[in-house]
């Protein structure tokens, strides 16, 4: 299905409140985070659905390696299960599985599993970016330090620049969506959302489901887009 105007052809999205909807039902953080995994899935159908063709989601920041080793070592061992459960689905639904941030902080065995998964899922039409180790600002400096170990010592447009980051093919994000009801952009995608709209949704993120996409989606082609101009 091709993408129309009022619908994103990036989505990109901060699944935030997993751990209060885990304290909520008296659980530890785990509990939210995999039922996070589940509304994942229930997202990436409805972007299907509507012909949204990439989807980012903010999995780990690189602050989150400072919560509880527990919690740390329970979210990857969730990412390693999530990459070997969902091989097949991903490749019978044509999703490219693709990892952007600091993959070296990622244990060996992690990146080569990742590595396959996007190898095996490199022809799939819709998109699923996971930000792992990620940082915007992370995001900028790495690719500051590509183009210093490059050599590269002409002037850049910010074009040039941006070919220096994690996806430099995958268009700009139209619309960033954050659970919630928290109002932060918390590092996310700072050069790629200069002119993204947000959707600030009050839900946490394991309930998040078709009537809140569709709130978001709504809001999101109501809006504007001047992107600066009039
Ligand atoms: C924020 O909620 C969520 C995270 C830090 C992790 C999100 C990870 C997943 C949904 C699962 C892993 C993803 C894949 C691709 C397998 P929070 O814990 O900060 O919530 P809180 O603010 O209520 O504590």
């Amino acid at each position: 299905m091709e993408a129309q105007e009022s619908i994103p052809r990036h989505l990109a999205v901060i699944m935030d409140g997993n751990g209060r909807w885990a304290a909520q039902r008296g659980q530890s953080p785990l509990f939210g985070h995999r039922a996070g995994v589940d509304a994942l899935d229930r997202m990436m159908q409805y972007c299907k659905d509507v012909g949204i063709r990439f989807l980012t989601v903010y999995a780990f920041s690189t602050e989150n390696w400072s919560r509880s080793k527990e919690e740390v070592s329970g979210l990857m061992s969730l990412l390693s299960f999530y990459i070997k459960n969902k091989r097949k689905k991903l490749i019978k639904e044509s999703i490219r599985f693709r990892v952007i941030g600091r993959r070296a902080d990622l244990s060996e065995n992690l990146q080569k599993e990742i590595l396959s998964l996007e190898k095996a899922t490199e022809k799939g039409d819709f998109t699923l970016l996971v930000a792992l180790s990620y940082g915007g600002r992370a995001e900028i400096v790495d690719a500051v330090n590509a183009i210093l170990k490059s050599g590269k010592s002409e002037n850049m447009t910010e074009a040039d620049f941006a070919q220096y980051l994690y996806a430099p093919d995958v268009p700009d994000p139209d619309l960033v969506i954050r659970t919630s009801g928290e109002c932060r952009v918390s590092n996310f995608l700072l050069w790629q959302s200069a002119y993204s709209e947000y959707y600030f949704a009050p839900e946490l993120w394991p309930d998040f489901n078709r009537e809140v996409f569709n709130r978001a989606l709504e809001s999101f082609s109501s809006r504007k887009r001047r992107m600066g101009g009039r």
